[in-house]
């Protein structure tokens, strides 16, 4: 009875399944309480309490750090990183950002979402920044986009996006995103000047109108001068502990990837919560095992049956249509396929 009526009577869509898992419909009173919200993010900032921020970039892993109560989510442009494989955020595309956020904030509604705007979308132009963050928002699904980049004309793109009524995360210290002109992935503030330029532009983001600020990968005693210095919150990654709160890349804090090369780019500063890559490995190992000895599918995992007059109309058709090797496999199955209970199979 598939697509043709729900318990409630209404006529159901015939391209959606009667029992939706994934995709909702969603449920307000979200797990771990309500909505989290700018305001309430300010309250949790003014109180002194830490702000909890982790990468996701598909369903599973937002519905994971929904269901651990994190604060805000973001959708980074590390997903060409760790995700898409490629040795730099560059290559990433707004559509596949906005393909990321879409599924992110199918599996997260709880948490603050926040995605990146990804190289290459939003330099142009003030109009072409407004442009990218306005779908990001309307087809992502986000509450908010991230910007990297704190100097003078930086600063005027985000409050223009600001001004246009989207709220924007920026992010100093070191950002990615200009690899082509810092020359590889290095921390940021390490000598007066390059200190007093964090602090400096992380000043002139707020006054722009950013919500927040990330910090990544600077000395601790510069993020905590620059959080002293601002009014808004700063979340630190790689950048010691006086930050407002904190984010991690969800596959690296997991443990997620294993290979000679991931192993060396996974960063000093990210502590390991977990190693899901040996619980994985060790998985797909036995799966091969089992397929190749046959252990799988057992009779348990092979749950289809098909009526006995069913199966016997079946031979006879095949027979009828010269399938004669198919009719005699129909044969030999016999019991083993059959089912009395007249099971239609479609669990
Ligand atoms: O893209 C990303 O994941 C980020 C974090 C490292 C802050 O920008």
């Amino acid at each position: 009875m598939r697509g043709i009526s729900t318990s409630t009577g209404n006529i159901a869509r015939s391209n959606q399944p009667e029992e939706r898992i994934y995709s909702g419909p969603k449920d307000l009173s979200a797990p771990n309480g309500k909505n989290v919200t700018l305001r309430s993010l300010y309250a949790k900032y003014r109180a002194g309490e830490k702000i909890t921020m982790v990468t996701a970039y598909d369903y599973p892993s937002a519905a994971h750090a929904e269901l651990a109560g994190i604060d805000m989510v973001l959708v980074g442009d590390s997903a060409g990183m760790v995700v898409q494989g490629h040795d730099t955020t560059l290559p990433v595309t707004l559509d596949e950002m906005i393909s990321f956020c879409k599924a992110v904030t199918r599996g997260a509604s709880r948490p603050f979402i926040v995605g990146d705007l990804p190289f290459g979308c939003f330099e142009a132009s003030t109009a072409q920044a407004i442009d990218a963050s306005v779908r990001m928002l309307k087809e992502g699904g986000v509450d908010a986009v991230k910007v990297e980049g704190g100097f003078p004309a930086r600063a005027e793109t985000i409050r223009a996006i600001s001004e246009a009524g989207i709220a924007v995360v920026g992010h100093v210290g070191l950002t990615p995103q200009s690899i082509s002109k810092i020359g590889g992935f290095r921390p940021a503030g390490r000598t007066a000047e390059e200190a007093f330029r964090v602090i400096d532009d992380a000043k002139r983001l707020e006054d722009a109108g950013c919500v927040a600020v990330v910090l990544e990968c600077v000395p601790s005693v510069v993020s905590a001068a620059t959080t002293r210095e601002l009014s808004i919150p700063t979340i630190g990654i790689g950048s010691g502990a006086s930050c407002s709160g904190q984010v991690l890349v969800f596959h690296d804090l997991l443990g997620f990837l294993q290979h000679p090369h991931h192993a060396a780019v996974v960063p000093k500063f990210c502590k390991r919560y977990a190693n899901v890559s040996e619980t994985i490995q060790t998985a797909l190992a036995e799966y091969v095992a089992d397929v190749r000895s046959e252990a799988f599918p057992s009779e348990q995992y092979s749950p289809y049956r098909i009526p006995e007059e069913e199966l016997h109309a079946l031979r006879k058709t095949l027979r009828g249509s010269g399938y004669l090797n198919a009719a005699d496999e129909c044969m030999q199955g016999g019991s083993a396929a059959t089912d009395s209970d007249s099971d239609d199979g479609s669990d």
